[in-house]
């Protein structure tokens, strides 16, 4: 049976506070890209090849700053923030179950558990995970968080492009919600507290910055243009995320279904184009991979998957969405994920 994430949300739904649950799934705005950006994944279709010797299927993926193949799947976990929301252990039992399950995981600036409880835990299982910076007003606090992400293993640095300020959501009503331990979990008491709040000057030049202080691989999520994407390549990064937040920044920013193709085109060269946003099948993962994405990233599916499960319940989820998309791999004809390319068709485009 294919992985249903809309059961896996019904079942967390039923688990969690409604504000919590609200807090997750909710968007900015009207919710109008929210809305668009599972739906726009149906618009393109498949071409799959015919006698291709697929007696073995190999997900496994090279990817920034990971030797080898480290990971063994494309689909890989998105930075979410305050993840003990979901679950006791927050952040480290996402990485113990992405671990577990050969998936890179994204850990958020705003995760519930300590930068070294998670680098520890990944360690132990022989993981790896990537960092992700919000560039706070307080860029000497930014410094020092990136210094011990580098310090404890973080593989590279996914730098969030799209975030100046917080998008508004109707449905947060998580002040008072999230505890102070969890706002300044990686942080520590502070006496002035906007200091950790979002810099709103943050410029393609802080590229540099981040990739000269850590010495890692600099990613830029939020990307939705070709032309930010190119500048994002001239400025230093190893790559750049197609993502619009999940809906949660700009309403009616472009679904990263519509914005990947373009950026894909624009870089010409799949090592460096990543995708998120609305991604709920193996399906979906097939068609954004055949796009030129190459890997991409979950966001609310792992909450759900942490809040019914913990560990266990991430790695499941892991596990049965790349069988689902080995199988339908091996129904497209492609043995590697490298064969996808030129699989997916879009209606209407060249
Ligand atoms: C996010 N996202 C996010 N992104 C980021 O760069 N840093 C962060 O701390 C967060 N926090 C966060 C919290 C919650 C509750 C959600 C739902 C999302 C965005 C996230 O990384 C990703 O871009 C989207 O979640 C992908 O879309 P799907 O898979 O949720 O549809």
């Amino acid at each position: 049976m294919a992985v249903d994430i809309a059961e896996l949300e019904r079942q967390a739904r039923s688990l969690l506070a409604p504000e919590v649950y609200d807090y997750y799934a909710g968007g900015s705005g009207s919710e109008r890209t929210l809305r668009a950006s599972v739906s726009a994944w149906q618009q393109h279709w498949l071409m799959p090849r015919v006698l291709r010797d697929v007696s073995t299927v190999d997900t496994s993926v090279r990817l920034p700053g990971l030797p080898g193949t480290v990971a063994r799947t494309p689909i890989a976990i998105a930075p979410t923030g305050f993840q003990g929301l979901a679950h006791a252990e927050g952040e480290v039992a996402t990485a113990r179950g992405a671990a577990r399950a050969g998936a890179l995981m994204v850990l958020s600036t705003r995760s519930s558990s300590k930068i070294e409880d998670v680098a520890g835990t990944v360690a132990r299982e022989g993981g790896a995970w990537w960092f992700q910076v919000y560039v706070m007003r307080d860029r000497t606090l930014t410094a020092r968080l990136v210094e011990r992400a580098v310090a404890a293993g973080a593989r590279a640095l996914v730098l969030t492009g799209d975030t100046p300020v917080v998008g508004r959501k109707r449905r947060d009503r998580t002040e008072g919600v999230v505890s102070d331990a969890e706002l300044l979990a990686n942080i520590g008491p502070l006496a002035d507290m906007s200091l950790t709040g979002q810099a709103t000057d943050v410029t393609f030049a802080d590229i540099g910055w981040l990739a000269g202080l850590s010495g890692l691989p600099v990613l830029v999520k939020g990307v939705l243009r070709a032309d930010d994407a190119r500048a994002c390549m001239a400025a230093g990064a190893a790559g750049v995320i197609v993502s619009n937040h999940g809906g949660r920044q700009l309403d009616r920013a472009v679904p990263t279904a519509l914005a990947l193709p373009p950026v894909a085109a624009e870089l010409g060269d799949p090592a460096t184009v990543f995708a998120d946003g609305g991604l709920r099948t193996g399906a979906d993962v097939l068609a954004a991979l055949g796009l030129g994405a190459r890997a991409v990233f979950l966001g609310r599916p792992v909450l759900w998957a942490l809040a019914c499960g913990g560990a266990d319940g991430v790695r499941d989820l892991l596990t049965a969405m790349t069988s689902d998309l080995a199988y339908e791999m091996a129904l497209a004809g492609a043995p590697d994920l490298a064969s996808l390319a030129g699989v997916t068709r879009t209606p209407g485009s060249a």
